[in-house]
């Protein structure tokens, strides 16, 4: 089983994953990070852990198909089997979802379908709700409307913060995505056998 993990920024959620697949939790290879931004954070944080990096943006192409054209052509080229978003911050366009059907994974910081979108903690800390969370999902032509996988709850206290609600979803997120992963790999390699 072969992952390519897409990132844009900062890579704490890739951090975590590249962590669980390096001690076994999840039993899988990660094979490559692609990001879309040469100078985000995520990249240093591959190469240190000697993940191979594929980094280019969609500016370099005429169109968004030949961008992904080309990202389709690296993943067939490298056999990857399941593509994890970890704070990739574009849109997945027909070119990918075609090919790559019910085989992209999304992580989102909010208790969808509550939430989508790009601010999905702030929308919620400014929500006038109690609790929000997290969702693993698979990935759709929509933004952020694909099938449910998992979901966590988290907490809305009086005394939270943004930054202090932001660490919460966080941390949640860097324990549930590796677990979640893990236990999807497990089964569909059950029923490989
Ligand atoms: C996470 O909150 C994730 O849910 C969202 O983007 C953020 C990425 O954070 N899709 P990081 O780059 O993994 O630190």
């Amino acid at each position: 089983m072969k992952l390519a993990v897409f990132a844009s920024g900062n890579g704490s959620n890739f951090q975590a994953i590249a962590e669980a697949v390096a001690v076994g939790t999840i039993n899988a290879e990660l094979t490559l990070l692609f990001c879309d931004r040469k100078d985000a954070y995520v990249v240093q944080r591959a190469r240190s852990m000697s993940i191979p990096v594929v980094s280019f943006s969609p500016k370099d192409f005429e169109s968004k198909a030949l961008y992904e054209g080309e990202i389709l052509h690296l993943l067939e080229e490298e056999q990857i089997d399941l593509v994890v978003l970890a704070g990739y911050m574009r849109i997945i366009g027909p070119t990918l979802l075609e090919e790559f059907s019910n085989r992209i994974i999304n992580i989102h910081p909010s208790l969808l379908p509550d939430f989508p979108g790009l601010h999905g903690i702030r929308d919620a800390f400014y929500g006038n709700v109690r609790e929000t969370g997290v969702t693993i999902h698979y990935v759709d032509n929509g933004i952020d409307t694909g099938p449910i996988i998992a979901q966590e709850k988290v907490t809305i206290d009086a005394t939270d913060t943004l930054v202090s609600l932001e660490e919460k979803i966080h941390k949640v997120e860097h324990k549930l995505f590796p677990a979640v992963l893990a236990e999807l790999i497990k089964t569909q390699q059950g029923e490989r056998i």
